[in-house]
């Protein structure tokens, strides 16, 4: 199992850590002297108080009763890598952590953890973001600790022309994950908003750097919404987007939502990497409900255009049927978009 990093890439969950929350977990309720997991474990009994302090800080509730041992009470509903590492199947993505209850954006995290060095696949998890980013210079805002806050750093073996078609698999298989594990059927609004009765429930936020006429990273920032309620949100949103929670009624697992939406992204990039995945657009145009409907985009020089939305073209922009004519827009343009 390879190790994963904490917060200030310190090695925060080694083996040891695993096994010894396993061993608590398989006895939960029920006092475990600390005798037995020092020698199950090889550890002297300090090492073995030290783990147990590092679950508190993470909100493990685990009593410690002086000569009797320590007792697993409650977990937390948190996204360390503790707890989805379970649901994981991927060869890299998510297997390198790096997770914070605060930060300003995980994709700002991102750029500085690239500047430092980091393995393709490392994922920068929050439960909060104090400034976190949308695109088109919005801010994305998420309450604590009920939803999904991901960025996933890339050194892909692709072409510079293949980077604008990332956010469109990245919707694409985000999709699949919420439909899979939820049952919910959302829709994409072009380039890639996840869309469920027209209220957004995810957005994507994919930076790509460029080395000659290579991709040299990418970042793909990912928020959904799934526990959280309406009125988590502030006034100004609550009538714009919805979240799992909202449409289902009932809690959905961030952690098992995480770690399918990580292994579709890696077998997404892999195909793309062999040359596989010319199917992207096509995958996206089953979920782009809005194609045919009327639609006004604001574009960064204040012009205004309406239109119809007729299709997306090879290269990711997007057809807009307008008075005067075919009109392609590249989402490197626009302000904003709206259904009309
Ligand atoms: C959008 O729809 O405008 C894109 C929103 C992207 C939000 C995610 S949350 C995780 C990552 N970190 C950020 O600061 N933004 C992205």
């Amino acid at each position: 199992m390879s190790p994963l990093l904490g917060k200030d890439g310190k090695l925060a969950i080694t083996d040891e850590k695993l096994q010894l929350l396993n061993t608590l977990l398989s006895r939960q309720g029920e006092f475990v002297s600390g005798q037995e997991i020092a020698e199950k474990m090889g550890l002297s009994r300090p090492s073995v108080w030290k783990d147990i302090q590092y679950f508190k800080a993470l909100n493990y509730r685990i009593e410690a009763r002086s000569k009797v041992g320590y007792r697993l009470i409650g977990v937390p509903d948190i996204l360390h890598p503790l707890q989805y590492f379970p649901f994981l199947n991927t060869r890299r993505y998510g297997r390198t952590c790096y997770y914070h209850r605060v930060i300003d954006s995980t994709n700002r995290e991102a750029r500085r953890l690239i500047e430092r060095g980091v393995p393709d696949g490392t994922i920068v998890i929050a439960e909060y973001q104090s400034k976190g980013m949308g695109r088109w210079g919005r801010k994305w805002f998420s309450p604590f600790g009920k939803n999904i806050i991901l960025s996933l750093i890339l050194f892909p073996s692709l072409e510079a022309t293949s980077a604008s078609l990332l956010p469109f698999l990245t919707g694409v298989k985000l999709a699949q994950a919420l439909e899979e594990e939820t049952g919910v059927h959302p829709s994409m609004l072009w380039p890639n908003d996840v869309l469920f009765a027209r209220r957004k429930i995810a957005g994507i936020l994919v930076e790509s750097a460029f080395r000659q006429s290579d991709l040299e990273h990418v970042i793909i920032g990912v928020g959904v919404n799934v526990n959280s309620s309406l009125v988590d949100f502030p006034g100004g949103l609550q009538e714009r987007v919805t979240t799992l929670r909202e449409i289902l009624g009932r809690p959905t697992s961030r952690q098992k939502l995480l770690a399918v939406f990580l292994e579709k992204m890696e077998n997404g990039v892999r195909a793309m990497e062999e040359g596989k995945a010319s199917d992207i657009l096509e995958q996206w145009r089953f979920y782009a409900d809005f194609l045919g409907d009327p639609v006004r985009i604001l574009l960064g020089d204040s012009r205004e255009v309406r239109g119809t939305a007729r299709d997306v073209l090879p290269d990711g922009r997007l057809l807009l049927r307008t008075d005067s004519g075919d009109l392609p827009v590249d989402a490197s343009e626009v302000i904003s978009l709206s259904l009309k």
